[in-house]
């Protein structure tokens, strides 16, 4: 690993390990948003707190700093784009700071795509807004979406970011697992909702 590796790395992990949901539910006085609806310090359980514009802002922020920490490596480390966007996933999805349990990782995905790959980036907006329009389910919406920009890449033949999405993708999917039950169950909530089970 050269050092540009470790630089785009470790700034990823740090941008993508800011928790803007609990930050911004603590801030706004909601409480501790770990002890809310699914648990999950994303936009979708900010928004069973009521809090409309905390959890558009917790979307907007956490895709943000997606795309923030690939634009810093396209500009310094153009060489270690890739780790910077990894970086900023596993720190969105394992937080030091919140003892390795944070986010699913639906929105910083979404972030990271749009410098990277906007065509990617496009593809996953429309399928996660259409899915989240007609069938109203969050975490069915979010996986779909991951999954579509792995494909989206093969379909256009960018194959050198294929390993890397559909890397992106399971790891999604893997912090599903709880969303993933209920969905079998036919429990998971649909958005808008305030009722689901404890974390
Ligand atoms: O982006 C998170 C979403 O896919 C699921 O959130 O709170 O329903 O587990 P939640």
């Amino acid at each position: 690993m050269n050092s540009a590796t470790v630089l785009a790395l470790a700034v990823g992990y740090l941008l993508g390990s800011i928790p803007f949901g609990l930050l911004l539910t603590r801030l706004a006085g909601k409480g501790d948003i770990r002890d809310i609806g699914s648990g999950n310090i994303g936009a979708t359980n900010v928004l069973r707190t009521g809090a409309k514009g905390l959890a558009a802002a917790t979307l907007i922020l956490d895709a943000f700093k997606g795309a923030v920490a690939v634009m810093i490596a396209q500009r310094f480390w153009p060489d270690a784009v890739n780790f910077a966007a990894a970086g900023a996933l596993v720190g969105h999805l394992y937080p030091v700071w919140l003892r390795f349990k944070g986010g699913k990782g639906v929105a910083t995905m979404l972030g990271i795509l749009v410098p990277l790959f906007w065509q990617g980036a496009l593809v996953y907006a429309v399928v996660w807004l259409g899915m989240l329009l007609i069938i109203r389910i969050s975490s069915a919406s979010g996986m779909a979406a991951a999954l579509s920009a792995p494909i989206t890449a093969a379909v256009l033949g960018k194959m050198a970011l294929v390993p890397m999405l559909l890397g992106f993708a399971l790891l999604i999917i893997w912090k599903h697992q709880e969303n993933i039950r209920r969905l079998l169950k036919g429990e998971e909530p649909k958005v808008g909702k305030k009722k689901v089970e404890g974390p």
